[in-house]
């Protein structure tokens, strides 16, 4: 059976001044991935838990909270309280991983570890069985419309390879750089969750967007080694 692939459309390359609009336009998605900057982990700012609040009214789709924020520890409450449905926090934040990953269990949520390019993924080993995701950063995080980072495939298999070993199959996220051209080369070496800013946010037409990176993660999908 084929692994099905989620397409999570980040809202950051929307047009914040009609940000209910946009969101609507993109229901053909699997997840809204919504970052969160503080200006402090990553240079720039984006959004707070009161435009979450306003996302989750515009959607039914579950959002995918990502935090780019150096206090996750403090912060992922007021994301829990606004509906975030799943929270990536960045591993390179947290002091007590752990106990930030039975918090979000706790409140209801899905819980996910985010790591930057640099960051190899046996740091992760610990937490393995406790991850509903693991969120592949596949640029620098900061900014939308950055190439993807070309060592990412290598680094994806080997997260791939170490959760086999450990019997466990969280999802597998990636983020950044993600297109038609891309997508294949991350599915095919076990990524299954591909987000993307301005490959869907800026297409004319986002659901043939959307149709049209879901079939070209699928073709990887078969490459599979
Ligand atoms: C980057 C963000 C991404 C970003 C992706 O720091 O975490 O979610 O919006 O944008 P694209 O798809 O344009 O690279
Ligand atoms: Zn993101």
């Amino acid at each position: 059976m084929l692994e099905e692939i989620k397409i999570a459309p980040s809202v950051l390359a929307a047009d914040f001044a009609r940000l209910g609009a946009d969101v609507a336009d993109v229901a053909t998605a699997d997840l809204i991935h919504f970052d969160v900057m503080d200006g402090h982990f990553v240079p720039n700012i984006s959004f707070g838990p009161d435009v979450l609040r306003a996302v989750k009214a515009s959607t039914d789709l579950p959002v995918d909270v990502h935090l780019m924020v150096s206090n996750p520890e403090v912060a992922v409450r007021g994301y829990l309280d606004a509906g975030a449905d799943m929270v990536s926090f960045h591993y390179e934040a947290a002091t007590h991983a752990h106990r930030i990953v039975s918090y979000i269990h706790d409140r209801g949520a899905k819980a996910a570890v985010a790591i930057n390019p640099a960051t190899p993924v046996c740091l992760l080993e610990p937490l393995l069985g406790e991850l509903d995701m693991i969120l592949v950063m596949t640029v620098d995080p900061g900014f939308g419309g950055q190439a993807l980072i070309e060592s990412s495939p290598r680094k994806l298999r080997r997260l791939r390879r170490m959760c086999d070993e450990h019997g466990v199959n969280p999802l597998i996220e990636v983020d950044g750089g993600i297109t038609e051209a891309t997508a294949p080369l991350v599915t095919a070496a076990g990524a299954n969750v591909l987000v993307s800013g301005s490959a869907v946010f800026g297409a004319a037409d986002r659901a043939a967007a959307i149709a049209a990176l879901r079939a070209a993660g699928q073709s990887g999908v078969s490459k599979m080694a």
